[in-house]
């Protein structure tokens, strides 16, 4: 029976020969290391990378990071979605600045205390940027170790989750931590997947119990499918005198300090077009009517698949400023300043229909009284 440490050794020249060439390997900078796992928390590899590099041109450092607004921060994460994590990148850079002169801590019990950082993002700060003995879980880890070891218990529960900690912590080879939980993430991201895992090329197979019993398909244990929860929305995007209505959302919810068109969720019995008309008086205390339909979009979130229904409307009355009760702020602009707001993906998926389409929101002149 190999022991633990050929299991190690092999995964390990593995990485050595079939990492990925990533933008934050080069170095290793904590700052890097950070940033590249809180995008990678909730989103795709090659999407990371385009927007990592992105974010680096934009903000090189943590001191220009912590001084930059969170307009221009929420505006580089516009596109990765669950934009809290981009407000607590902000938070986390000025409470470092302030308090840890600039730098990300090495330890994970001060890791953990800062905003945004949880056990995992902990783990691969001090493994990834500083090499410290620090076990990751995440549900690449999970998968693999479920299979490897043959663990039946669904991911994600209180008793896996301990179980898995505890196994990372075990099979963690002193010293070599940057590279042992990095090569983990590699398995599970090219050769360990959750569909389709490719065991004839696998470093470590000799190793694999789930392989050896024949119940790959088996592990890890699957979870009770979640049901997918429909949500119909209108919205309604106002224009006068060639100019666009928008408005920035509150600071504390999902899409918070985000922009948008007013809108809501289509109540009982209403037609979508009844809902706009309710939601701008409800929202802004403006009158509107709607003059045509623009299209509908359909964007799936977590559980959620949000259809929503655009409209084009125009003030019933002039004359009247908005009174925002949904909103921080409000301005009125062409449709080609949109690009340099932050919406969420629902609207902006909107904003590129319309300019695909050619859509023109004709003759700008002056701002509503
Ligand atoms: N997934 C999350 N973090 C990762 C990393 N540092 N390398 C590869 N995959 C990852």
């Amino acid at each position: 029976m190999p022991t633990s440490t050929t299991l190690n050794q092999s995964l390990l020249c593995w990485f050595s020969e079939q990492q990925r060439d990533l933008p934050w390997r080069h170095t290793y900078e904590p700052y890097q290391v950070w940033i590249s796992e809180i995008m990678l928390q909730q989103t795709q590899m090659d999407r990371v990378t385009v927007f990592f590099r992105r974010w680096m041109d934009a903000f090189p450092d943590l001191a220009t990071l912590a001084n930059s607004s969170e307009q221009s921060v929420l505006k580089s994460w516009e596109g990765l979605g669950y934009y809290s994590r981009a407000r607590n990148i902000l938070k986390c850079a000025k409470v470092l600045l302030k308090e840890h002169q600039g730098k990300i801590p090495a330890s994970r019990k001060q890791l953990l205390a800062l905003p945004g950082i949880g056990p995992y993002t902990a783990g691969a700060i001090a493994s990834i940027a500083y090499n410290r003995d620090v076990p990751v879980v995440d549900a690449n880890i999970e998968r693999i170790f479920a299979r490897l070891l043959n663990i039946d218990l669904i991911p994600g529960t209180p008793e896996a989750k301990k179980l898995f900690w505890k196994k990372a912590g075990e099979l963690l080879p002193r010293g070599e931590a940057r590279n042992f939980n990095q090569a983990l993430m590699e398995l599970g991201a090219l050769v360990c997947r959750p569909k389709n895992p490719n065991c004839p090329i696998c470093p470590v197979a000799e190793h694999c119990l789930a392989l050896k019993y024949d119940i790959i398909q088996e592990r890890p244990t699957a979870k009770k499918s979640k049901t997918v929860i429909p949500i119909d929305m209108a919205t309604g995007i106002l224009h006068h005198n060639g100019l666009l209505f928008i408005q920035q959302r509150l600071a504390d919810d999902v899409w918070g300090s985000l922009w948008e068109f007013p809108g809501g969720r289509i109540k009982k019995n209403e037609q979508p077009e009844q809902t706009v008309i309710r939601e701008f008086l409800e929202e802004t205390e403006l009158r509107v009517e709607v003059e045509s339909k623009i299209t509908t979009t359909i964007h799936h979130y977590t559980r959620y698949k949000v259809t929503l229904h655009c409209y084009l409307v125009k003030l019933a009355q002039s004359g009247n400023a908005p009174v925002l009760h949904a909103a921080q702020d409000f301005s009125w602009l062409p449709f080609e300043d949109l690009r340099n707001f932050a919406f969420p993906a629902g609207h902006r998926k909107l904003i590129n229909f319309i300019k695909a389409s050619g859509f023109n929101f004709h003759q700008p002149s002056c701002k509503p009284d």
